[in-house]
């Protein structure tokens, strides 16, 4: 008995394979049949996977953990979209029924010098966490629970830096950007500690570090695209990236760290 609204669709896989960083990629073409549309886009791939173990071929490597949106791992461009076509989630929460009979669905992974391809569709995020390293932490003695909870912080603040904090860095906005700027990433760890007392202290040797670290990793610049506010999974405003350039700023003029 099928599940309430449940069909099934044939679809058409074009699907990068690469079997490692060095080696020359391509898009493999695979014939995917009956498919429920109930189906995550992940499971949709996981019997894919199976069906090519059974028939004694290799079956493509893809990042995942959660599978809930919330841990970042996952993520490739379907049909040229950063996580796929549906706004404000990850490709986890992405399912089949966004898909008709007969589609083709080409599934790249992240395009970005800073992310080299491991293999198929694993792309090495760790720059992200090189950024992090720099300066994505507040290192003060900021006392327990009770003293967070004494300092009075307005709620348009707070909401604020919560947003920010939503981030996941999955680095779908380094993959939609055509300068594959890591910079709503960067916005965002800076932006949250920023607005929060806590994070004040360290926020001028933060955004400087971050923003160096970013350099030299490869990321390109911010050039008001927007591509990586619509692909972002948690809706991550640009209006961050204006907070970490005056914060840039202000830390270039008036602090020590320069
Ligand atoms: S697997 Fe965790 S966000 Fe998709």
């Amino acid at each position: 008995m099928t599940a309430l609204n449940e069909k099934t669709i044939n679809i058409t896989l074009k699907v990068w394979r690469q079997e490692g960083p060095k080696v020359k990629g391509r898009l493999e073409t695979i014939p995917v049949a009956g498919i429920s549309t109930h189906m995550s886009f992940l499971e949709m791939m996981d019997v894919v996977n199976e069906d090519l173990s059974k028939k004694g071929k290799v079956p493509i490597e893809f990042d995942h953990d959660c599978r809930e949106g919330i841990c970042g791992c996952c993520g490739a461009v379907v049909n040229g979209t950063a996580h796929g076509p549906e706004k404000g989630m990850t490709l986890c929460q992405l399912h089949m029924r966004k898909f008709k009979d007969g589609d083709m669905i080409v599934v790249e992974p992240w395009r970005s010098r800073a992310f080299p391809i491991i293999k198929d569709l694993i792309v090495d995020r760790g720059a992200l966490d090189k950024i992090i390293q720099a300066g994505g932490y507040v290192s003060v003695n900021t006392g327990g629970a009770p003293d967070g909870n004494a300092i009075p912080i307005a709620q348009e603040t707070a909401e604020t830096a919560m947003d920010a904090a939503a981030c996941i860095g999955c680095g779908a906005c380094v993959a939609a950007c055509p300068n594959a700027s890591a910079m709503l990433f960067v916005s965002a760890k800076v932006s949250h500690l920023a607005l929060l007392p806590q994070g004040k202290p360290e926020a001028a040797k933060r955004v400087i570090a971050m923003l160096k670290t970013m350099d030299t990793c490869g990321f390109g610049n911010c050039g008001n695209h927007r591509e990586c506010e619509a692909v972002c999974p948690k809706q991550i405003s640009i209006s961050h990236i204006a907070r970490l350039n005056r914060e840039y700023m202000k830390a270039e003029l008036f602090s020590e760290f320069k």
